[in-house]
């Protein structure tokens, strides 16, 4: 294929990279976006293999690689649960990470290379960057990978000084660089393995230095790592796609990774910097073993009267409907709901669940029409308006202690202000705290009613009294 040509399918590809990108900003589009980013990458993948680099044998191999590539990937994409996605990206990451590695090694030493003067050090900048980055993005989402399956606790670990020891070994890594920038052709093979070494061991450090409530985050981070891995890789093999796609990766992986910090009110420094700052970890959680208030528990037979009385309901779907796989029932009262003239909406809380978009993936899969699935920002201001909201195994993002008890841990975090409705139903299964394992003042509130039960089987209870049984419902 001419150069002109590779050059031409590399501009298509980055720029389906970009809409690919912009369409998976909006539920509506992410279909499209993800089709973008497919076409995209195959453009990308035909012209590199038929741009001159590649001959005789060589296709051999590579069509084995990618077949074989391409099989396992389909595999483990197609089994993974929902709730185990993260680790499936985490490790995802650290192949990136390896990659740029092993391809930062052989660019260095490959014996066809003919630069000199600047050409060369320029070329072994980004070698020697290439596998910096690439090393802490191996280490570290293979680390994050073991916190999220478990494998490895996910308490933080905390070494005493353990600020000092990264900083010793990031001075070690750019101390290294300095022989490794003067040897003679070829010469500096020793100094890069020993700085790929230390890089490793920070990358194991730093992430374990992390507890397992930010661990989404830093899967995020390591995103955006093994984006600037890749187009560290991009500038040593003189491919602009690489580079271009790797700022792209980079870029919104550490967009992605602030706004998640912002809506779980952690720090962002804290967190790319291996918890500086955060030397206790995660806030302890405030415990009290004195009532807080009285509980008013409701059945589902009078929470279907209330839905059925309401001129205007919103749901707050979260963590426990997940679990329960509610979201199928949920959506059958909805449509009855709506069916009878009640204006239902649906309220996302930018983390509610265990990853970025969970609820929205969720109540798509429920075909729940996206246009009255609304983001926190869009509906905070109903709730003074609403009849009825429903929350469904959500705890902490509708913690009014976030707005208002700076003692409280997610104190600054921003939540559904549900409390502000006329009668909030609060479904779960007793009352046990969410994720920041913190107390919700919102189970006390005047205006709550508590649904204790397993939140498939409550829907249910509710779906069957709404429709036939009815009768109770349409009396009240
Ligand atoms: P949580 O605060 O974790 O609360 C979920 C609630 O669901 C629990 O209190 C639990 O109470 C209830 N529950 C569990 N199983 C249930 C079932 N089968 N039926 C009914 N209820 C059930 O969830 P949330 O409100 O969605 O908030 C998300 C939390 O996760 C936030 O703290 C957030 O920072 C954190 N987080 C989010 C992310 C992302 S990116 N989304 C990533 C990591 C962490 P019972 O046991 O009493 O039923």
């Amino acid at each position: 294929m001419p150069q002109s040509l590779v050059t031409t399918a590399y501009i298509a590809a980055g720029v389906l990279f970009i809409l690919s990108l912009g369409g998976l900003s909006k539920q509506e589009t992410a279909r499209r976006g993800n089709t973008l980013g497919i076409v995209g990458m195959l453009i990308a993948l035909v012209a590199t293999a038929a741009g001159g680099q590649v001959s005789g044998d060589g296709y051999a191999i590579l069509a084995a690689a990618i077949g074989l590539g391409a099989i396992i990937g389909a595999v483990l994409a197609a089994r993974v649960g929902m709730t185990s996605m993260p680790e499936l990206v985490a490790i995802l990451h650290s192949f990136v990470g390896a990659a740029a590695v092993l391809v930062g090694f052989a660019s260095y030493l490959d014996p066809n290379s003919q630069l000199s003067g600047v050409d060369a050090l320029i070329h072994d900048v980004e070698v020697y960057l290439g596998v910096f980055i690439g090393a802490i993005t191996f280490t570290g989402s293979i680390i994050a990978f073991g916190k999220l399956r478990g494998m490895i606790g996910s308490k933080p670990l905390m070494i005493p000084g353990r600020h000092f020891i990264n900083l010793g070994m990031l001075v070690g890594c750019v101390g290294l660089g300095v022989p490794f920038l003067t040897a003679s052709h070829q010469g500096g093979v020793m100094p890069l393995l020993i700085m790929a070494a230390i890089a490793c061991v920070l990358g194991i450090h730093l992430v374990m230095a992390i507890g397992g409530a930010d661990m989404p985050v830093v899967v995020s981070m390591l995103n955006s790592y093994s984006g600037w891995a890749a187009s560290a890789a991009g500038f040593m093999l003189s491919n602009d796609l690489l580079i271009i796609t790797g700022a792209l990766v980079g870029s919104s992986g550490a967009i992605l990774s602030y706004i998640m910090c912002r809506a779980m009110n952690r720090s962002f420094i804290s967190v790319i910097l291996g918890g500086f700052g955060a030397d206790e970890g995660v806030a302890p959680a405030k415990r009290s073993d004195e009532p807080q208030g009285e509980v008013v528990s409701v059945t589902a037979q009078e929470t279907a009267a209330l839905l059925a009385d309401a001129k205007s309901v919103v749901v707050v779907p979260g963590y426990g409907m997940a679990v329960a796989h509610a979201q199928y029932p949920l959506w059958e009262v909805a449509m009855l709901l709506r069916e009878r003239g009640t204006t239902v909406r649906f309220a996302i809380h930018p983390v509610a669940g265990r990853l970025p978009g969970h609820m929205n993936v969720l109540l798509a899969e429920a075909k729940v029409p996206y246009d009255i699935v609304l983001e926190m920002d869009d509906i905070n201001e109903d709730f003074p308006h609403t009849d009825c909201v429903l929350v469904i195994g959500a705890n902490d993002i509708v913690n009014p202690s976030a707005l208002d008890d700076p003692s409280s841990p997610i104190y600054g975090m921003p939540v559904l202000e549900v409390w502000k409705a006329k009668t909030t139903v609060v479904m779960k299964r007793g009352m046990a705290s969410g994720y920041a394992g913190i107390e919700n003042p919102l189970f006390f509130h005047e205006n709550t009613k508590m649904l204790f039960g397993d939140a498939k089987k409550m829907v249910d209870a509710i779906l069957t009294e709404l429709r036939g049984g009815g009768g109770k419902a349409e009396a009240a």
